[in-house]
């Protein structure tokens, strides 16, 4: 009954949007699957946007959408933020692309590290799977050692995936993986491993894998054991600096030694970077013995240099994060009160949250083990019929331009999605 539900779904996907079709059609022919990020490989073909503002998007189709999904974490100020637009065309009018350092590549390092407590200093990358590079290779450099402690369900970037069984075109870096919020098992890695680690990588909130947050037992136990074994700790904020203006850890009261960020900071244009103590960040010092080199010609483009001005500097102000959080933490309720009537719930921190096909506690990649994910898709088939756009695996976020207004409209949208099907279809 559902995979009826689910191909009538697809099929009227397909019926309302035939541009999008064709798009997807021409593009095939030259892109694998179509696309250039498997995220948004979605069956029957991927959802074209032509155009955004504010929190709403309109498709290549002309339909009008919310949008609940704001590329994946990236659209934290909404699409087209004012502040971000005027920073761009600064740029459009004094050039870009010199081979040459410039005054806001400092000012944006000045902002980071007043923002975040653990950042002595930092190096920019063009996204937050490289700044999860860099970082992992300074902790390889700074320790003698390749093995990289990650979690099941942790998501680093394109190359560093850890979900058991996923077959992501990871970097060949000797893993060894626990199971996320059991200090247990990564006591026993540390005894098994000894001194052989290079860095433990750990997001404070498990993101792609499902928002799933950490124990601030658990979390503050890993600290305690890479401070004993001399282990250095990452922390990949990439999601979680939102959640407040000191990200994760200033919540959590837990410094990391390095830092990554990026996605929103961005403001939309390739960002990410990697902070930290002054001991490890030394080795990317000239002036430092040992140093090693680390280039990247984007690494500065002034185009994401502008916007991440602007965005650290202007627009993420404490009391607007603060507001979003709250925001978050009031929809993530209200969505999980309506969700549990149909057997779903919601997970999350903040204005972070997923939707889950299963009532079952949550604290781990293997409590998602073996759910059937074919409910959560024709719950996405639905929320896209009422005109709200989330991502395909459930994953809805808040920016600055959400309102009351828009938040209950989605949460109309999302009790009639529930209620296109009765228990049993759900269930079946
Ligand atoms: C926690 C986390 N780290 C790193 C990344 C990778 O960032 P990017 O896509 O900019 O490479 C992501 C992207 O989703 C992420 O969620």
């Amino acid at each position: 009954m559902l995979d009826d539900a689910l191909q009538h779904a697809h099929a009227r996907y397909a019926q309302r949007r035939p541009m999008s079709a064709r798009l997807h059609a021409s593009a095939a022919r030259f892109l694998p699957s179509g696309t250039t990020r498997s995220v948004l490989d979605l069956t029957p073909f991927p959802f074209a946007v032509e155009s955004g503002w504010g929190c709403r998007l309109r498709d290549v189709d002309g339909h009008e959408y919310l949008d609940y999904l704001g590329d994946y974490s990236v659209g934290l100020a909404g699409h087209n933020p004012r502040e971000v637009r005027e920073a761009v065309e600064s740029v459009l009018v004094s050039g870009w692309s010199f081979g040459a350092v410039a005054p806001v590549e400092a000012e944006v390092a000045r902002l980071l590290c007043e923002r975040y407590a653990s950042m002595d200093r930092v190096r920019f990358t063009s996204s937050g799977t490289e700044a999860n590079l860099v970082a992992v290779s300074l902790a390889a450099k700074a320790s003698g050692h390749t093995t990289v402690l990650g979690f099941d369900g942790g998501y680093h970037g394109g190359f560093l995936s850890f979900a058991r069984g996923s077959d992501s075109l990871n970097v060949p870096f000797e893993l060894t993986i626990c199971d996320y919020n059991d200090l247990d098992s990564v006591t026993s890695a540390f005894r098994a491993y000894g001194g052989r680690l290079a860095c433990v990588l750990l997001e404070p909130m498990l993101g792609s894998g499902g928002r799933i947050p950490g124990d601030a037992t658990f979390l503050q136990g890993v600290r305690d054991l890479c401070t004993d074994h001399g282990v250095v700790l990452i922390f990949d904020e990439v999601q979680t600096s939102r959640t407040t203006p000191g990200g994760a850890q200033s919540a959590l009261g837990i410094n990391a030694d390095l830092t990554t960020v990026g996605k929103y900071i961005g403001g939309g244009l390739g960002f990410g970077a990697v902070g930290g103590r002054e001991d490890v960040m030394c080795l990317l010092d000239r002036s430092h013995e040992p140093h090693f080199d680390h280039s990247g010609t984007f690494n500065n483009n002034r185009f994401s240099m502008a916007a991440a001005a602007a965005m650290l500097g202007r627009v993420l102000t404490a009391e607007r994060l603060d507001d979003l959080h709250q925001r978050g933490e009031r929809l993530r309720k209200h969505a999980d009160e309506l969700l549990r009537t149909r057997g779903f719930q919601a997970t999350g921190w903040g204005s972070l949250m997923s939707i889950h096909p299963t009532d079952r506690p949550i604290r781990s990649a293997a409590d998602l083990a073996g759910i059937d994910r074919r409910r959560v898709q024709l719950l996405f088939h639905e929320l896209l019929e009422r005109n709200v756009y989330i991502g395909r695996s459930g994953f809805v976020t808040l920016s600055l331009v959400h309102d009351d207004e828009t938040d209950h409209a989605f949460l109309t949208a999302l009790g009639e999605a529930l209620d296109a099907h009765d228990h049993h279809e759900w269930m079946s």
